[in-house]
C-alpha cells in the first residue's frame, strides 16, 4: 500500500511461450512485446490505484475512528475498495499476505508461486516494495502480474509485533484466525496480484480509456478531514510546512555532494520532538491520530542523522528518505486545513 513513488520499473518479465510454464521452473526472459509492455503499464497503474485507495481510506478512518473503527472500516470496505478498482481499470486485482488475516487473501495459484518468489529474494535483501513479476497466459491471454508490499511504521498498528490490546481484540472479534501480526517494519508483508485481459477487443477498450485516466466525475471533491484552524495557526502550520519542504531540498543537497555535515544538521533538526507546531499553540488543535502520521516522520529523520553520523551509506539514506516523504504524502493525502476566524 504504497503510494505513487513506485522504485524504476525493474522489470522481471517472464514472457512464457505456454501456460505450463508458470508451474515449471523460470524460463530465461525474454523481451516483452508491445502488447504486453502495455498490459504491464496497466497492471501497474491499477496497482497503484489500489494502493493509493486503501491508503487514503484507511488514513480517513483512522483518523475519524482511531485503528479500532479502522479495523471494522478495513472488514466491510476492503473488498468493495478492490472491486471499485477493478471495475476503473477493467481488470481483476487483490491482495494476499505471507500470512493472512482474512483466509479469502490467502495465496493460492499462480499468486502463491509469485508470493514464495518475493519471499526468496526479500530474504536475499530486496526491496519488499520493488519485488514485482509478469507472466502472460498465451492460452487464456491474460497477464498475470504481482508486486511486493512493504510493512511501513502506519502498519505496526495493526500488522507489528506488539498490536495493543484493544486493537488485538477488535481484529480477534472479526478475524478469529489472525495470522497477520508480528510483521516488522521494512518487510515483506504481501503482494498485489492482477489479471489484465489481452484479447484485441479488450485491448482496443483499453486504448480508448487509457488505465491512467481519472474517472469521469463531475466536479472535484476534496474528501480529506479538515481541521479547524485560526488564520494565525493556520498561516504558522503553512510556514512550518514550507520549512518541510526546505529539509527536503538541503538534504538532497546534502547527498549529492556527500555533505554529511549538512545532512546530520538538517535532519537532527526534524528529529522527535521537533514538530507538530511544538511552542506555536495549534498542536491543541490537531487530532490525535495527526501524530500516528507524524511521528514515523521524525524517527525516519533521526535514522537519515544517524546514518550521517556512521553508515555515511547514500542508498540507505535516500531509502529512508522516501520513507519520510511517504508520511509527508499520507498525511498530505489525509488532511487539509480550514481557516476560521472563530477557531480557537
Ligand atoms: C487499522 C488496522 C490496520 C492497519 C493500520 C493496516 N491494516 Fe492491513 N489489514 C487490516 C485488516 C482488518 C485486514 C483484513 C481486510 C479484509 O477483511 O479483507 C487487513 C488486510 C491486509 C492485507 C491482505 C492480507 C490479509 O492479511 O488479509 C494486506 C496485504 C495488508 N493488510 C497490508 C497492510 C499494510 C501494508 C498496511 C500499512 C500501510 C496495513 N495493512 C495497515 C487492518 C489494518
Ligand atoms: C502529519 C501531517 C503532515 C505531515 C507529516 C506533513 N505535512 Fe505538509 N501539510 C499538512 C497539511 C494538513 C497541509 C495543508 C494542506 C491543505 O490545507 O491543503 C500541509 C501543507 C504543506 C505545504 C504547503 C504549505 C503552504 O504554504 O501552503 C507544503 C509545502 C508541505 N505541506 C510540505 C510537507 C513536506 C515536505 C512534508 C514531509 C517532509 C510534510 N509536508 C509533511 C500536513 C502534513
Amino acid at each position: 500500500m504504497r503510494t505513487p513513488l513506485l522504485p524504476p520499473l525493474v522489470l522481471v518479465c517472464l514472457v512464457t511461450a505456454a501456460f505450463a510454464a508458470a508451474t515449471t521452473p523460470a524460463q530465461p526472459s525474454e523481451l516483452p512485446t508491445a502488447e504486453t509492455a502495455r498490459a504491464i503499464k496497466r497492471a501497474e497503474a491499477a496497482t497503484a490505484d489500489l494502493g493509493r485507495s486503501l491508503r487514503k481510506a484507511l488514513m480517513a478512518e483512522m483518523a475519524a475512528g482511531g485503528p479500532v473503527g479502522a479495523i471494522d472500516f478495513c472488514h466491510d470496505k476492503a473488498p468493495g475498495i478492490a472491486d471499485a478498482v477493478a471495475a476503473r481499470h477493467g481488470v481483476k486485482i487483490g491482495r494476499v499476505g505471507v500470512r493472512v488475516r482474512n483466509p479469502a487473501n490467502a495465496a493460492g495459484d499462480w499468486q502463491g508461486a509469485m508470493l514464495e518468489d518475493f519471499s526468496r529474494r526479500a530474504a536475499a535483501g530486496e526491496a519488499p516494495q520493488a519485488l514485482q513479476q509478469s507472466r502472460t497466459d498465451t492460452r487464456t491471454n491474460v497477464l498475470r502480474h504481482a508486486r511486493g508490499i512493504r510493512t511501513e511504521p502506519a502498519c505496526l498498528l495493526c500488522h507489528g509485533p506488539a498490536v495493543a490490546a484493544p486493537v488485538q481484540s477488535a481484529i480477534r472479534a472479526r478475524y478469529p484466525q489472525d495470522a497477520a501480526t508480528g510483521f516488522e517494519e521494512g518487510s515483506l508483508r504481501g503482494a498485489f496480484w492482477v489479471e489484465v485481459p489481452m484479447s484485441p477487443t479488450a485491448s482496443a477498450a483499453a486504448t480508448a480509456t487509457p488505465a491512467t485516466a481519472p474517472p469521469v466525475t463531475a466536479a472535484p471533491v476534496d474528501h480529506r478531514v479538515a481541521i479547524a484552524l485560526s488564520p494565525a495557526h493556520a498561516a504558522a502550520l503553512r510556514e512550518e510546512m514550507r520549512g518541510q519542504l526546505m529539509t527536503l531540498q538541503g538534504i538532497i543537497g546534502g547527498l549529492a555532494t556527500r555533505d554529511w555535515k549538512a545532512v546530520e544538521t538538517l535532519a537532527d533538526a526534524r528529529g522527535p520532538g521537533t514538530g507538530g507546531g511544538r511552542g506555536q499553540g495549534f498542536r491543541a488543535q490537531l487530532p490525535a491520530a495527526w501524530f500516528d502520521v507524524a511521528r514515523p516522520m521524525h524517527m525516519e529523520y533521526a535514522a537519515i542523522a544517524e546514518e550521517a553520523r556512521n553508515g555515511k551509506r547514500v542508498d540507505a539514506a535516500l531509502q529512508t528518505l522516501e520513507a519520510v516523504v511517504a508520511q509527508c504524502t499520507a498525511c498530505h493525502a489525509t488532511y487539509r486545513i480550514e481557516e476560521r476566524t472563530n477557531a480557537p
